[in-house]
């Protein structure tokens, strides 16, 4: 019985970013992320008012830009006694300013991982605002088990790096395709990937979907490199665990004052320590759903056409390594969304 509670709850949540999405859609283009921030939360929140569970919000976003959110220590489900405890991640919108400018690369994306009774969290929170981050697929990982090329780590030139992943891909270095948040703070790797003659590809904003990339087949994408948001690093490894790939991310304080801020409650060496995918959501008991709002490597957006609406989401379980894509027509006419605000069901 215990083993299979995250199927019991896998499809509601997948529910919860489909109306995230389906809620926020129409404020795409409109130059206003706040207010399609604020419909996705609504969405997603009004959803989990049905769900039988515990969960309790331990990755959140809202606090970063004074943006609406749901807010870490939020609990989300019915909190019955009997429910099961959940620790959630979740970002209504990744790529706010994407869908304010009407631009690709928006999703409604949460995980959720089940705490056992005998332990206090399931996922870490990372306190600094930005990381160090680097993604790979599975096919890179397992030459690093096995040895066949030397672990990667935070520290290697990155035209090293570069190299590495390209001897394990089988790939001239040339041949390599590298994913970049484009922010002058990133642009040491962009520099580099160019140096070396591998293949650029820069995203304005929502670097979930191009971390996790690298480790769907048909991304294009060999590896995603940068400094990014904290939360989308802990959303990344999430879907990781299920995918198979690896992150490897560092806290990455913006100036003296924040190092100095974090140093407080921290020490040096935590700042220094480099997480991998398994020391930042723990256990097997992990589920990962995102769906598309404007297009992106990792899932179409939401498409209108005339009274009906479709989505595409992805739902995987780290248990089963399952990954499902779900695509859903959506009756405009008929379909209502239980929103968090009011309490009640809504027509779109
Ligand atoms: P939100 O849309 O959730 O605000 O985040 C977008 C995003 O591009 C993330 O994907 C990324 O990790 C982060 O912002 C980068 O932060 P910044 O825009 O401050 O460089």
């Amino acid at each position: 019985m215990q083993k299979d509670l995250e199927r019991m709850v896998e499809f509601e949540f997948v529910r919860a970013t489909e109306n995230a999405a389906l809620h926020s859609m129409h404020w795409m283009g409109r130059g206003d992320k706040e207010a399609a921030d604020a419909a996705a939360c609504d969405a997603i929140q009004g959803m989990f008012d049905l769900v039988d569970i515990r969960g309790e919000v331990v990755i959140g976003e809202g606090i970063k830009d004074n943006a609406p959110g749901i807010f870490l220590g939020d609990k989300l489900g019915r909190w019955g006694k009997e429910h099961p405890r959940f620790d959630i991640a979740l970002d209504p919108i990744d790529g706010t300013s994407n869908i304010s400018k009407g631009m690709p690369n928006s999703i409604s994306v949460m995980a959720a991982v089940l705490v056992p009774e005998d332990r206090e969290r399931s996922m870490v929170n990372i306190p600094s605002f930005y990381v160090e981050k680097l993604s790979y697929g599975g096919r890179i990982a397992r030459c690093i088990r096995s040895g066949m090329i030397p672990p990667i780590t935070l520290d290697l030139k990155f035209e090293r790096t570069l190299q590495l992943a390209a001897d394990a891909l089988g790939k001239r270095i040339g041949e390599l395709v590298v994913c970049v948040l484009d922010r002058p703070r990133n642009q040491i790797y962009v520099e580099a990937t160019r140096k070396v003659g591998a293949s650029l590809r820069l995203i304005a904003d929502g670097d979930i979907t191009a971390a996790v990339a690298p480790s769907l087949h048909d991304s294009g994408i060999d590896l995603y490199v940068g400094r990014g948001g904290a939360p989308e690093g802990i959303l990344t490894a999430a879907a990781l665990k299920a995918l198979g790939g690896d992150i490897l991310l560092r806290m990455w304080p913006r100036d003296e004052e924040e190092r100095a801020d974090l140093l407080k409650t921290h020490t040096q060496e935590d700042l220094d320590r480099v997480y991998h995918t398994d020391d930042l959501v723990h256990g097997e008991n992990a589920i990962f759903c995102a769906t598309g709002i404007s297009d992106s490597p990792m899932l179409p957006g939401v498409k209108l056409i005339g009274k009906t609406a479709i989505t595409h989401s992805i739902v995987m379980r780290s248990r089963s390594r399952t990954v499902r894509y779900i695509k859903a027509v959506h009756d405009l006419e008929t379909k209502t969304i239980h929103l968090h605000s009011t309490h009640r069901e809504q027509a779109l």
